[in-house]
């Protein structure tokens, strides 16, 4: 079975260091906010380009605690896509703030610039780009955008920890930017984990008091805050993998590129577009397809495991029912959410195992074709 990522080959690789940093941390008794935190903190900003990172318990946090410390709530609207994965639309809900949807551009997946100035509205106080499966979106004309109406970014880079726009790093350009370290992103953590990065040294701060039940001295409460604290054993497993990122990077893009040369001549298969100027990182690489479905279904039969990120999009879930959208408000999103399948990818996957991918795929594709 080709699987569509492979945990535990990466583990072996740094396991000495992981288990060696991990046990520091369990014999010092420091298991909350200490050194492995600051220094993941640090390293993680001057990575970023950014004065500021604040580590948080989850991704999902990270965009909750974001909208929190621009004090974005009830009779606000928030702009994002519905093609993404719920967390980020839950954390405008959870604000008591309105999700609002602009459709996506069917190439790239992310939000569909030429249709952001539409959704504004009064009410409109923060846009939250998605960087989805890795590809940054195009971010000069969403800061315009913001700059014209006097609005937040917030970048929600669950997906796309270390990939560039115009030579800079995602997680720099908007007021804030939102990371997860859930397992299977580019830089997991061996569980939960969030990274917040601003250059404003007034929102750090507030994203230190908020994350820690609205305090700055231990029992003075300043504000009505939480608990989401990334917690010591999680950053020193990250403070071990996160040099290793560049480099696990670089191999899922050169992934990326075989796979497009071994599916240039189908056309049936529509391959990830880059944007001009921007470096991917590829956390998914998802393809359009036909019959998607089915080929989903044969691929897992003849040992290949695909994944459908995601199979119905935001506005469509029962969750949100209450927004009263209807199919075909969003078409772009749903089409996307009909037809695409991302394949095995991750820094480790071998040239053989993608041939095999490949080969399963077009036999699987023939299947279909022949059928139908
Ligand atoms: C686009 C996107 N936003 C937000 C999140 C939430 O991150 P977490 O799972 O760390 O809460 C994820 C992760 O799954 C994601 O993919």
């Amino acid at each position: 079975m080709i699987p569509i990522l492979d945990l535990q080959q990466q583990y072996e690789q740094i396991k000495e260091q992981v288990e060696k940093e991990v046990l520091k941390v369990l014999s010092s008794g420091k298991y909350i906010l200490g050194e492995n935190v600051n220094k993941l903190e640090t390293d993680f900003a001057n990575y970023c380009g950014v004065k500021r990172a604040v580590g948080v318990a989850s991704g999902t946090d990270a965009i909750y605690i974001a909208l929190k410390a621009l004090d974005i709530g009830p009779g606000d609207e928030v702009i994002t896509t519905s093609f993404t994965f719920i967390a980020t639309v839950e954390a405008i809900s959870y604000v008591g703030a309105k999700p609002v949807f602009v459709d996506i551009d069917p190439n790239t997946y992310n939000l569909d610039v030429r249709e952001l100035e539409k959704k504004i509205t009064p009410k409109t106080k923060a846009i939250i780009p998605v960087h989805l499966y890795g590809q940054p979106v195009d971010m000069s004309p969403v800061i315009e955008a913001a700059k014209k109406y006097d609005l937040f970014v917030i970048e929600d880079c669950a997906q796309s920890v270390g990939a560039s726009y115009k030579g800079k790093k995602t997680g720099s350009f908007g007021d804030i930017g939102c990371f997860s370290f859930f397992p299977t992103k580019n830089l997991g953590a061996a569980g939960d984990g969030g990274m917040i990065t601003t250059n404003s040294n007034y929102i750090a701060d507030r994203i230190l008091s908020l994350r820690n039940h609205g305090s700055h001295i231990r029992y003075y409460h300043t504000e009505v805050g939480l608990n989401s604290r990334l917690d010591e054993i999680q950053a020193a497993v990250l403070n071990v993998k996160f040099p290793h990122l560049d480099r696990w990077n670089s191999k899922r893009r050169e992934a990326a590129y075989f796979y497009n040369e071994l599916f240039k001549d189908v056309k049936e298969i529509i391959t990830p577009k880059e944007l001009d100027n921007t470096e991917c990182v590829y956390h998914q690489y998802t393809i359009k397809t036909i019959e998607r479905d089915k080929l989903f279904n044969i691929l897992k039969e003849n040992g290949v495991m695909s994944m459908i990120y995601y199979p119905v999009p935001v506005h469509l879930q029962e969750a949100y029912a209450g927004l009263s959208l209807m199919e075909g408000s969003l078409p772009n999103s749903e089409q996307a959410a009909k037809n695409v399948l991302s394949l095995p990818i991750f820094p480790e996957i071998t040239r053989d195992q993608q041939r095999k991918v490949a080969d399963e795929l077009i036999k699987a594709l023939n299947q279909v074709l022949v059928r139908s």
